[in-house]
């Protein structure tokens, strides 16, 4: 499977702070925001990744990232030209994607929590059809929400409806089979003149094909989306490094756990970062057993 990273958008609600930089490269207390949904592809076991992004920002995610080989990782980069829909992404993606199955994840959707890689490696098996989650909320009106039945069935999904059928939002990860470039070019553009997302799930629903598997209640799923919700992000991800000493999203860490790269890559790695307490944990985990 394949994993595509959208970190596009003009970020106009976290102006000025997104002005001139991308929102997905904002700290998340010690790192860029973008190391937490690639920490998730790369749980799931995906070290192929296509990273879009607007044409100003996507140079500085190779600045970041390169071609991924520091990591044992295939990065590769391309241009989403205007905000045009979460689901242009499998149209942009298309030579990169080839014959696979893909994974996207939004470049601001952060999540943390047990069970969490077991679920991941679960949906990187899919073999056909769609796997999309839900996740409980108090504002579901902002998000694509699900429509269940007495017996968990999905009836419908709708992106932001102003009056929603559940409080069961659709977080931004989805993994789909290799039809879901045909679905992407056939769905037409929604009244905010985007390819949704949502139509490409409804379109899976309409032939029975989609699964969506509910996040319970010890699953974080963060909000980017404003300054409180940037900071909140930020206090959790420090609250949780400083509790267990083990951190979120270190991608070296994951890259060194899945055996993309050999001990003496990761030390090379924490060289490079040794004056920050970061490079300090990759050289911890370099020399210790391994933690569960
Ligand atoms: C997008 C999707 C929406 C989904 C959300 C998750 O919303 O359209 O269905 O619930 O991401 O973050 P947007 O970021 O475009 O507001």
């Amino acid at each position: 499977m394949k994993g595509i990273i959208l970190a596009g958008g003009s970020g106009t609600r976290l102006y000025p702070i997104t002005k001139a930089v991308s929102k997905q490269i904002l700290p998340i207390y010690d790192k860029p925001m973008i190391y937490y949904p690639l920490s998730t592809l790369m749980l799931a076991g995906i070290n192929e990744v296509l990273i879009i992004s607007t044409p100003r920002d996507v140079v500085v995610f190779e600045e970041l990232l390169g071609d991924g080989h520091q990591l044992g990782m295939k990065i590769e980069y391309a241009v989403q030209e205007a905000p045009n829909g979460l689901a242009e992404a499998f149209i942009i993606g298309e030579k990169f994607i080839g014959d696979d199955n893909v994974a996207l994840v939004l470049g601001d959707n952060i999540f943390y929590g047990k069970g969490f890689t077991g679920t991941l490696q679960d949906a990187a098996k899919l073999q056909d059809g769609a796997i999309i989650f839900g996740y409980y909320v108090s504002n579901p009106e902002a998000f694509g929400v699900v429509e269940f039945d007495r017996d968990w069935n999905v009836l419908s999904i709708e992106e932001k409806p102003k009056e929603p059928k559940s409080h069961y939002a659709v977080p931004g990860l989805y993994f789909y089979d290799n039809n879901v470039i045909k679905i992407a070019k056939t769905i037409t553009p929604s009244a905010r003149g985007e390819l949704e997302i949502t139509a490409v799930n409804e379109a899976y629903l309409k032939e029975n094909k989609l699964k969506v598997e509910l996040f319970g209640r010890g699953m974080a799923w963060l909000d980017t989306g404003t300054c409180e919700g940037l900071t909140e992000a930020a206090s959790f991800v420090q609250a949780v490094q400083k509790r267990q000493s083990l951190y979120v999203a270190c991608i070296e860490e994951i890259a060194y756990r899945q055996g993309w790269i050999t001990k003496e890559e990761l030390i090379t790695l924490a060289q490079q970062m040794i004056k920050t307490e970061y490079g300090q944990y990759m050289m911890q985990i370099a020399n210790e057993e391994f933690t569960r």
